[in-house]
């Protein structure tokens, strides 16, 4: 679907309306902080440190406060001056908020980067290898890395009850995906025209690249990497920190 005559002109949507429930307590995720700076900005700064962003979308809380505080603090950190930043209110699932950065896009607008503010420690090299590989022509692209556990598919049964299993996939074959995922534009945004109204309730999509599968296109995978992981529990908070805390040590960051 992409163009080869049309200038490529990539975006970056930044999903960051969720409460952060697993993470208990507290603001809304994406304005907790990690060393001092909120979730949202690394997640933003990650996304704008790649020269092919020129454009970032970021989707805040749906009240009117968080709104205005996401806008506050977009005002008050460093950020590039060469990246547009734009933010809109988001939904009540991940899904949703997506499409609302979606619609937000202008007209110019190729290829589109979709980032959870939930991974606030992606390298700039990782932005840049998906970026890369949907430009080559690659219609949808995952970064994921292979898994460190044995999953099994088990048959779900109340809380703290033993669950049969069913199956237990091939680990080799597996892969454990992360954002930032890349499209062309065009790509996505009939799969959300096409499977809005399969997700009319519940949590709707949770993986961008999987309403594009639903399509029929091929999506394909390049490594990820390990600090690209989500903040989700607060075990992973503490890791998030020891991981600045070393790039503070080792670079200039
Ligand atoms: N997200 C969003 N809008 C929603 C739900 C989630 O923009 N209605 C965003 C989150 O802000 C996050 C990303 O999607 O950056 C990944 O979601 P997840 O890690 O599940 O975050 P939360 O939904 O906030 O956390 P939880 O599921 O624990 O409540
Ligand atoms: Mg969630």
């Amino acid at each position: 679907m992409s163009d080869e005559s049309r200038p490529h002109r990539t975006a970056a949507v930044i999903p960051a309306a969720g409460r952060g429930v697993r993470l208990g307590p507290g603001a809304p995720k994406a304005l907790r902080t990690l060393g001092g700076t909120p979730m949202l900005i690394h997640a933003v700064r990650a996304m704008a440190r790649s020269r092919a962003v020129s454009l970032v979308v970021v989707v805040a809380p749906p009240d009117g406060t968080a709104t205005t505080e996401v806008r506050r603090l977009l005002d008050e950190h460093a950020l590039p001056e060469r990246t547009e930043i734009l933010v809109v209110p988001g939904g009540e699932t991940r899904q949703e908020s997506v499409r609302a950065g979606l619609d937000a896009l202008p007209a110019d607008i190729t290829a589109v980067l979709i980032h959870d503010a939930a991974r606030p420690l992606v390298p700039v090299d990782t932005v840049d290898s998906v970026v890369e590989a949907v430009r080559d022509g690659a219609p949808a692209v995952v970064p994921a890395l292979p898994l460190a556990d044995t999953v099994k598919e088990v048959e779900p049964g109340r809380p703290g009850e033993p669950e049969p299993v069913v199956a237990t996939p091939v680990r080799a074959r597996l892969r454990a995906v992360q954002t930032p995922q890349g499209f062309d534009l065009a790509t996505l945004r009939l799969a959300h025209e096409k499977l809005a109204r399969l997700s009319g309730d519940g949590e709707g999509a949770t993986d961008d690249a999987g309403m594009v599968e639903q399509l029929g296109v091929t999506v394909v995978v390049i490594p990820g990497h390990e600090e690209a992981f989500k903040v989700t529990r607060p075990l992973d908070l503490v890791l998030a920190e020891a991981v600045l805390a070393r790039r503070r040590a080792t670079d200039a960051y």
